[in-house]
């Protein structure tokens, strides 16, 4: 086959140059030329107007209200947490893109779903990029799994991929990892952007033309983002994040785009000697176990998808030196910036010259604002010493003004919290409940309207 001709397009302004310069002759942009295959000039026209023509002449205008919609066959894949955060399961022709630290668990979930979907009778395929054959069978060993039907590949060439996609008309296959998957057709190396892309555009069209599921697992930078191009979040249907500490067996994956389903789905596993097993009911997992309560730690109740969770917040905040430091892990760093301020303001908590850590215990993250009233609470409790009582839970959004805002379904959040045999809350003014009802029994409701008012409230238990 003749190699197609590549050139280097700018990511900017879209102008190609037929070899790489550091600066775009167009727009003068630096460093964004990334290579990609050129479309062969008339050949390429030519396919087009004769599509355009194609479609004219066949294709009818429909109303939407006249197209039938079809609901969507889902393939559970007996992993019910994973199913979760998937919208319910795999579906025909849908890409995931699945992105994670690694040694979090990614070829471990991924090798147990093809196993179990296998043994519901699908079609699996395995293309292993990262490991050999060898290296995937120990794996499985670990896992139980020897005696698994689950087809396996060791190859990293997008066309001997594609080709065996095409061949074989897997109903799933994995491809672990589309940072080691690389394509003739370019010259850079496997794992630039212009490969990354590259790749898994052609394996979506293969995925949308044979019905292949395809899940690609992907790398993530050291800020924790998929690598590659952001246009790789764009191409899939379904982008999964296992997050979580690998330092506790808790892991997490999360829903953070998906065509087919609700985003912010999480699914809740543990990572154990034989794989990672569902947590059906994780509300408490994320709580340490202090026998009398100790100062800056606050537990919030987090609602994640549609499971609320209780997290406990921890804080400390000690003496610093000239340039006090503000660190946290699970929380936005900026957000604690913005509460620190807050506090000084209006409640007179000032750690001007402190240092402040907070932290989300067991490696959770937690991006919804309602985390802020924790936050301040275990920072004032730090600073001051003084533990807040026992069975304390608190949660809201916090604003500049001070003001204490509702967050999305609070009874739900304080209904998990009595289950767990708290018995006290401060929550924002909008999500007490109104009347006395017995999901709320044992838990005494403080409803607070300003970061004040909390910190009085406090002080008062
Ligand atoms: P792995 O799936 O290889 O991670 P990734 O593909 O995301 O890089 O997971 C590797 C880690 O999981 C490794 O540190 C060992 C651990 N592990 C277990 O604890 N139990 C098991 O049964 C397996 C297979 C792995
Ligand atoms: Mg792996």
């Amino acid at each position: 086959m003749a190699k197609d001709k590549t050139v280097f397009t700018c990511s900017d302004c879209g102008a190609s140059t037929p070899r790489w310069l550091g600066k775009c002759p167009s727009c003068d942009a630096w460093n964004t030329l990334i290579e990609s295959v050129a479309e062969g000039g008339g050949a390429a026209k030519n396919r087009y107007t004769s599509q355009f023509q194609g479609l004219a002449q066949t294709s009818a205008l429909i109303k939407l209200k006249d197209i039938e919609a079809t609901d969507i066959d889902r393939t559970p894949t007996g992993l019910d947490e994973l199913d979760r955060a998937l919208g319910g399961g795999v579906v025909e022709g849908g890409v995931v893109l699945i992105g994670g630290d690694p040694g979090i668990g990614k070829s471990t979930l991924l090798l147990q779903a093809l196993d179990a979907l296998q043994r519901k009778g699908l079609r699996t395929l395995y293309v292993t990029g990262e490991e050999s054959g060898a290296q995937v069978a120990l794996r499985s060993r670990r896992l139980g799994l020897e005696r698994s039907e689950v087809q396996v590949m060791a190859e990293i060439q997008l066309e001997k991929i594609l080709s065996t996609l095409h061949k074989e008309r897997p109903q799933i296959a994995v491809i672990d990892s589309i940072q080691t998957v690389y394509s003739d057709q370019l010259t850079s190396a496997p794992g630039s952007v212009a490969q990354v892309r590259e790749c898994a555009a052609h394996l979506t069209r293969a995925a949308k033309a044979t019905g292949t599921a395809i899940v690609l697992v992907g790398h993530v930078t050291k800020e924790g983002a998929l690598a590659g191009p952001r246009v790789l979040e764009h191409m899939v249907d379904t982008v999964l994040y296992f997050e979580g500490d690998t330092h506790s067996s808790f892991r997490l994956i999360r829903a953070i785009k998906n065509r087919f389903g609700a985003v912010n789905e999480i699914g809740v596993f543990a990572m154990t000697e034989r794989g990672l097993k569902g947590v059906s009911n994780p509300s408490a997992i994320f709580l340490s176990q202090h026998e009398e309560p100790v100062a800056g730690s606050c537990v919030m109740v987090t609602l994640e998808g549609t499971r609320p969770m209780l997290v406990e917040i921890q804080a400390l905040v000690d003496s610093g030196g000239p340039s006090p430091r503000r660190l946290s892990v699970g929380l936005d760093r900026d957000r604690l910036a913005m509460l620190l301020a807050v506090l000084h303001r209006h409640a007179g908590v000032a750690c001007m010259d402190q240092d402040v850590f907070v932290n989300a215990v067991g490696g959770v993250r937690i991006s919804e604002p309602a985390a802020d009233l924790a936050v301040m609470l275990a920072i004032t409790s730090s600073l001051r010493g003084k533990p807040l009582p026992k069975g304390f839970i608190a949660f809201g959004e916090v604003g500049l003004a001070g003001e204490v805002r509702p967050a999305p379904r609070g009874q739900e959040r304080l209904k998990e919290a009595a289950k767990l045999g708290f018995t006290v809350a401060v929550v924002p003014k909008a999500n007490a409940p109104k009347k006395s009802d017995k999901a709320f029994a044992g838990l005494t409701i403080y409803p607070v309207d300003r970061i004040e008012e909390a910190m009085s409230c406090v002080r008062g238990l």
